[in-house]
């Protein structure tokens, strides 16, 4: 199985980060093959709404950026972990834009196309109690789950992080991830 890691948040070694890449090192352990990119690092264009990809003019998107390697990963990935910090109660703006240029996986007539049967696993970090903020989990999970057909394998949730190293006060959640990695199948 293929596993790509995106990390949304721009503490490059941050809570998120450690928890997406604990759950690749678990998959990595269990004989999947794994990369994590982190989405801070690359240049990609918020969606301009020219919408091209419903046209068939483009393979994926009309915007030459980094999106354009990104895309093949996708596709070729059988999971995919999608790894954000809490911001103001939601994603962050780099996760959200990310989500934004998802647009080309459903043609004019809102038909869902490649990426039904994935998996996903999905990773928040917030400052407040994990509870506070399940709700970032369950807007993932409507969009990747519901809305994308994909298959949620699980939803860690993790809270009390708002320093970029608290992770380490929380070991739980670091094993939690490495296990949700490694049951992949
Ligand atoms: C701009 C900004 C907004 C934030 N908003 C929230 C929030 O709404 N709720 C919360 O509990 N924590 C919030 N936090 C704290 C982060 O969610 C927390 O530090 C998290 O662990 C960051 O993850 P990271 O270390 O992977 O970047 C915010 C932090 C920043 C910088």
């Amino acid at each position: 199985m293929k596993v790509l890691g995106v990390i949304g948040s721009p503490r490059e070694t941050g809570n998120t980060a450690a928890m997406v890449n604990a759950v690749c090192k678990g998959a990595a352990s269990a004989g999947h093959e794994t990369e994590v990119i982190n989405l801070t690092s690359l240049n990609i264009h918020d969606c301009i709404a020219c919408c091209a990809c419903k046209t068939g003019k483009v393979e994926y998107c009309a915007i030459k950026d980094d999106m354009q390697k990104i895309y093949p990963k996708i596709l070729e990935a059988d999971c995919l972990v999608i790894g954000t910090p809490v911001y103001m109660g939601q994603m962050t703006g780099q996760m959200k834009n990310f989500f934004d240029r998802w647009y080309t996986f459903m043609d004019a007539n809102y038909q869902i196309h490649h990426l039904p049967g994935k998996k996903y696993i999905t990773v928040t970090a917030s400052g407040a109690p994990a509870e506070v903020f399940q709700s970032v989990s369950d807007y993932l999970n409507h969009w990747l789950g519901s809305f994308f057909k994909m298959e949620l394998v699980q939803n860690i949730v993790g809270g009390g992080l708002g320093p970029a190293d608290a992770i380490s006060n929380q070991p739980e959640l670091l094993v939690r991830s490495e296990n949700t990695g490694r049951s992949l199948k």
